[in-house]
């Protein structure tokens, strides 16, 4: 896969797969700026990561924050080729235990994050005609996992955004696809259960035929394809990591 003088944007790049993403897309040479609030663990990765990196700290379900990172990008690329959507995770409960607070967040962090980040980075990518577009949504839309109702209600709105933008653009040869990945073995999961404290990421990893959570990398290469010149033909997917746990 080509990606010679590319540049790409990843949000959510502090943490688990964000960071697995950008690793991915550093070793074949793509050029990343990285995206998140948390400032510290931003710096250290970029710190890590071969090319050339640049970090923003900004709060990405704010239009103002989504701003900051494109301006960013462009003021020191010149150009961006790559948008992966990853900035989120879940308030997981029960629906009636969510609060207006809670579901407020879980919309934000999910939903208004990809919204304002695409919408920023679309008209540069219009001017070139070139662009790949990657979210990461959740197979628990698909399989309706157990206490992702407001959760899937962000992720779904991902989805959703995927189908509409992919055939907006499609003459444009911007593509829009959607990562979904089942229960992931980020730190913070592998944390998790070794604390044997939720029941509830058994019962994920319970529904998923390969009998493990997906690998960060497994996620991130996924990504990277799609990322690629050689996936033009494929737009407007969502696209499963999830071990079987959904088919077709
Ligand atoms: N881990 C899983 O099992 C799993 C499964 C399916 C989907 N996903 C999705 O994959 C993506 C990455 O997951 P993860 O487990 O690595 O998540 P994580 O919570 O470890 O990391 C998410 C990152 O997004 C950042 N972020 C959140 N809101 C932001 C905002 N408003 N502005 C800027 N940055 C913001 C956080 O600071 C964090 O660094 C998320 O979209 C998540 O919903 C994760």
């Amino acid at each position: 896969m080509s990606f010679k003088n590319k540049v790409a944007i990843v949000t959510g790049a502090a943490s688990g797969i964000g960071q697995a993403i950008c690793e991915k897309l550093a070793e074949v040479g793509v050029n990343l700026v990285l995206g998140d609030t948390a400032e510290d663990t931003l710096k250290d990765l970029a710190g890590r990561l071969p090319g050339q990196i640049e970090t923003v700290c900004s709060d990405l379900s704010k239009e103002e924050g989504a701003n900051r990172l494109v301006g960013a990008a462009l003021a020191r690329f010149g150009t961006i080729d790559i948008l992966v959507n990853n900035a989120g995770g879940g308030v997981i409960r029960p629906f009636l235990d969510h609060t207006p607070e809670t579901l407020r967040e879980t919309l934000d962090r999910n939903l208004w994050t990809a919204l304002w980040c695409t919408r920023t980075v679309l008209p540069h990518m219009l001017t070139k005609k070139f662009g790949r577009v990657i979210f990461i949504g959740a197979d628990s839309v698909r399989n309706g996992l157990w206490q992702h109702a407001g959760y899937n209600a962000a992720k779904g709105g991902v989805h959703g955004l995927t189908t509409g933008l992919a055939r907006e653009f499609a003459a444009d040869d911007i593509t829009f696809n959607t990562v979904a990945p089942c229960i992931v073995d980020t730190p913070i999961v592998v944390e998790m259960r070794k604390q044997h404290t939720i029941p509830l990421l058994e019962d994920a990893i319970g529904v998923v035929p390969k009998g493990r959570p997906a690998q960060t990398a497994e996620v991130a290469s996924m990504v990277r394809y799609l990322a690629s010149e050689e996936a033009a033909f494929v737009t407007g997917q969502v696209i499963s990591v999830n071990g079987g746990s959904t088919m077709l």
